[in-house]
């Protein structure tokens, strides 16, 4: 990068993308996330809503303590309370800011906060001054701003710097604004705000009508210096501006925009595969830059191009976003430090106790399966290493079934010293009677919202990679589990969901999921 302007990436997965239902994540799959977006080159990451939950206080106060390299953000709304626990969460941060928002909009003014213009400004002045009393990096978000009247928000975001705000982001929070008038909104700010040049401007676009990176583009085309996006593009409904694709966007038509970001972009892949893998939010596979299609030619006319120079029909290098270029085959003579090579390229770091335990599975896959793909390997890796602290687990099954009758199933579980076995002649298929002998050991109850399989890799022994989504007590908890024998994998992916019931109970719902939604 020479001298392009220089845009922040403040990423909010953990807040806003945590947001999205059934992607809870717990404490240590938080601070694993947050390190990794340190690895990638985020400037901010905005760890938490502190005020929601002793769970996201906790996650935001040990992010803020052992997470270095970035500022941590903490979210809070526009009260004493909020902002007096958002602070407490993240004074051990070297680099802190506190993310005050308030609504704007005459939609929200009237209906959600019942509060007239001047009381809006009133308050977001008093809340950013609170927050400015404890540390000088305070960022102001007028919710709603795209579907506020431009001389109120302008109004608004006068008041906010003039009170000690030093980013103020603009949210499209429904996801209503388009290209052209989000570039609008950020061009009469620049033009109308008197004090504007003493903060930096942010965008913050949700994806309701798919256009969250083109808006987040055009902001930044008109003078934002700050995107706020997640990794997958996951967050609320239908989610936020994805940031491995306005990252590429940016550093792929530099040209055009004159600008880039500090993003070490071959740290994609890698940083996109473990959010999905903690969130049990699969990417889908013609996603652009980190899907599994994103580098793959099928056409011949598009292949022969290809073969004959790269750039006929590539706008970017697959190795350049983390896809590696090689996908070398291992296989059961292949040694420890071939496999500790191959998780390095993928991006893993395992610790020597870690390269144990997935080189033991290593051998065990090895034996069932002749070729071990670069998949392979990450989802060993993924099983492993980001497995959850389990309760339960899969100890043995055996299922007899066939056409017209009920299946019959026994079914071992483990936890801790004590082993469970259940016999059932129930359900409707293999898998159906797995899970209710599940359910019936661990007395958990539940309702399957969402199965789904996939092979990891090619091949008639190719490991089978299931993903369940399962609602309890009207939450969803997502699970995955890999195994090369499917019914196996679904046990496995049924019960990681299960004992992620166990971890989440008692917890509250996240205020934004719920009625506690005003200042
Ligand atoms: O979408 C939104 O408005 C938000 C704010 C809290 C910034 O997430
Ligand atoms: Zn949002």
């Amino acid at each position: 990068m020479t001298n392009k302007r220089r845009v922040i990436i403040f990423d909010t997965t953990l807040r806003d993308g945590e947001q999205s239902p059934g992607a809870s994540m717990n404490l240590s799959e938080k601070l694993e996330i947050a390190q990794a977006l340190v690895d990638l080159g985020v400037d901010v990451i905005e760890a938490g809503f502190p005020i929601a939950s002793p769970g996201d206080f906790e996650a935001v106060r040990q992010i803020a303590q052992v997470v270095r390299g970035s500022t941590i953000c903490g979210l809070a709304r526009c009260n004493d309370k909020d902002i007096d626990r958002a602070w407490e969460a993240l004074k051990a941060a070297p680099a802190p800011r506190i993310h005050v928002f308030l609504a704007t909009s005459a939609i929200h003014r009237e209906f959600k906060l019942k509060m007239t213009k001047e009381e809006i400004i009133e308050r977001a002045v008093s809340g950013v001054k609170r927050a400015a009393g404890y540390c000088d990096d305070i960022e102001f978000s007028p919710e709603d701003a795209a579907r506020t009247e431009p001389d109120f928000l302008c109004a608004v975001v006068e008041a906010a710097i003039n009170a000690g705000a030093t980013t103020v982001n603009i949210p499209d929070t429904v996801g209503y604004a388009t290209p052209a008038h989000m570039g609008k909104v950020i061009r009469t700010l620049r033009d109308r705000v008197p004090n504007i040049d003493k903060a930096v401007i942010s965008i913050h676009c949700h994806n309701d009508l798919g256009l969250a990176v083109a808006n987040s583009l055009s902001a930044v085309e008109s003078g934002a210096g700050q995107i706020e996006c997640t990794i997958n593009g996951i967050g609320e409904r239908a989610g936020n501006c994805s940031l491995e694709e306005v990252v590429m966007a940016l550093r792929t038509r530099g040209d055009f925009y004159d600008a880039d970001t500090r993003i070490q972009t071959e740290r994609l892949v890698p940083t996109s595969r473990l959010v999905s893998n903690v969130t049990g939010m699969l990417v889908q596979r013609n996603k652009a830059i980190v899907g599994r299609n994103a580098f793959a030619h099928e056409a011949g006319i598009h292949q022969d191009g290809m073969l004959k120079e790269r750039t006929t029909y590539e706008i970017m290098r697959p190795e350049d976003v983390g896809f590696t270029q090689t996908d070398l085959v291992l296989g059961k003579h292949s040694g420890r430090a071939a496999l500790a090579d191959r998780a390095k390229a993928l991006g893993y770091h395992l610790t020597g106790e870690q390269l144990q335990t997935v080189f033991e599975q290593f051998k065990l896959l090895a034996d069932k399966k002749k070729e071990i793909y670069d998949a392979d390997v990450a989802a060993l890796i993924d099983q492993e290493i980001h497995d959850i602290a389990e309760q339960w687990s899969l100890e043995s099954y055996h299922v007899s079934c066939g056409t017209g009758g009920k299946p019959t199933v026994k079914l071992s579980l483990r936890r801790g010293d004590q082993a469970i076995t259940q016999e059932l002649t129930c359900g409707d298929g293999p898998v159906d009677a797995i899970f209710l002998a599940i359910e019936k050991i661990t007395g958990v109850e539940v309702v399957c919202r969402d199965f789904r399989v996939q092979a990891v890799t090619v091949g008639k022994d190719a490991q089978g990679e299931v993903n369940v989504e399962i609602e309890h007590q009207g939450q969803l908890y997502r699970g995955r589990g890999i195994s090369t024998d499917s019914v196996e994998a679904s046990a496995k992916a049924f019960l990681n969901a299960i004992n992620r019931v166990a971890i989440r109970k008692g917890k509250p719902l996240h205020p934004q999921h719920s009625a506690v939604d005003g200042v």
